[in-house]
């Protein structure tokens, strides 16, 4: 057996030809930051996602970041989000200089749990980042009514879950904005970096504009010191070619998930992700739950087999080194301490066959079988 964690190649192989063609486009032109691609891209993606603003950025951590800046968050202010998140998300609350609350997850979903981001609420908190995980979409319904009638804004980390939506409404534009990572491993995933924001909001969507490009959307007229974060044609042009499979590969990836399911629905020692069985999860990652004494060995079983995994995430936020200065201890968030030990991260991704998910299962369910506890 040989399987792939993920499937960029499968998917430029798609789309290589025009793409190509694009690129030599790009280079008759000469216009090499900026240009038709990426406004084009910014206005498919937006239109795509119900929203009425695209902003292309350089990557989905500037994404976050270059939000909360054009929410004017920093020193003093406090934004809350998931312990268990990939670090990006709090990076970005940190470089803002405000302060990054964590909040525990629902062990099942992996999702964060609001009603304790409800209680985390202090006169100080200006945002609320859910982060769409593995793809699926926190059911931000009653949260946003709630957060809006407190001048909270709720900014969704949508970087695993383009694609996905909840009740008809796409991830990212429940929000206040909608913050993507087009990193190519991504369900929408550049050739290179890549990231962008959806808001309805006029403002904020000047803001961005002129966040992302040195404080200013005309040329040396600066308003203030911003950044240089810019989404590059070359990248646009690929994700426009991408986008227009993206339904498609949602569907495929949803199938794998129900493959899964069939395969090791009833293996024990094994814990499935929890969803809602709908549109709403985008599987970007398949991650079950191991006992923890066990991953390990199931890991090199698996590898030895010729199968990747992948642990998303080691570590919850608050026991990294890099933010032991927030403070937190251990037991502080136990769902995510607990699920940190135990999750796996199986193969995931649109060239995936039955005939692969059946091979996994049965390593998988073999090696189970023999650990002893
Ligand atoms: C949940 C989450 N947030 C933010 C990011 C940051 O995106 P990027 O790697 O494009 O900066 C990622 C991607 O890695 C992510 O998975």
């Amino acid at each position: 057996m040989r399987v792939t964690f993920s499937s960029p190649q499968a998917e430029f192989a798609l789309i290589r030809d025009e793409w190509l063609r694009e690129v030599e486009e790009i280079a008759a032109r000469g216009v090499f930051v900026g240009g038709v691609p990426v406004t084009r891209f910014e206005e498919a993606f937006a239109s795509y996602s119900g929203a009425q603003y695209g902003i292309g950025v350089a990557n989905g951590t500037d994404a976050i970041y270059l939000t909360l800046k054009a929410l004017h968050i920093g020193p003093g202010d406090e934004v809350i989000t998931a312990a268990n998140t990939f670090i990006a998300t709090v990076e970005a609350i940190h470089h803002t200089g405000a302060l990054p609350v964590l909040a525990d997850c629902d062990p099942d979903t992996y999702l964060i749990d609001l009603e304790q981001v409800k209680r985390l609420v202090t006169p100080r908190t200006k945002a609320i980042i859910p982060v769409h995980l593995y793809g699926q979409m926190v059911d931000l319904t009653t949260l946003i009514p709630w957060a809006e009638e407190r001048g909270i804004a709720v900014v969704e980390d949508s970087a695993q879950a383009a694609g996905a939506s909840l009740l008809g409404r796409k991830a990212g534009s429940m929000g206040t904005a909608g913050c993507f990572s087009f990193y190519p491993d991504k369900n929408l995933g550049a050739l290179g970096d890549g990231g962008a924001v959806i808001t309805s909001d006029p403002q904020l969507a000047t803001g961005l504009r002129k966040w992302r490009n040195h404080g200013g959307e005309v040329r040396y007229q600066h308003e203030f010191p911003g950044v240089n974060s810019r989404l590059d044609p070359i990248q646009a042009a690929a994700l426009q070619l991408k986008l227009a499979y993206l339904d498609e590969w949602s569907g495929k990836r949803r199938e794998v998930a129900g493959m899964y399911e069939s395969y090791l629905g009833n293996c024990s020692g094994v814990k499935l992700p929890g969803s809602r069985g709908d549109e709403s999860h985008v599987y970007h990652l398949y991650v079950i739950r191991i006992e923890a004494d066990r991953r390990d060995t199931l890991r090199k079983q698996l590898q030895k087999h010729g199968v990747l995994t992948a642990i998303q995430y080691p570590e919850p936020i608050h026991r990294m080194k890099a933010f032991s200065h927030l403070g937190y201890q251990a037991g502080d968030f136990p769902a995510s301490e607990e699920i940190a030990g135990e999750i796996l991260s199986l193969p995931m991704n649109i060239a995936l066959t039955e005939e692969d998910i059946a091979g996994i299962s049965a390593v998988v369910r073999d090696v189970l079988g023999k650990v002893q506890i």
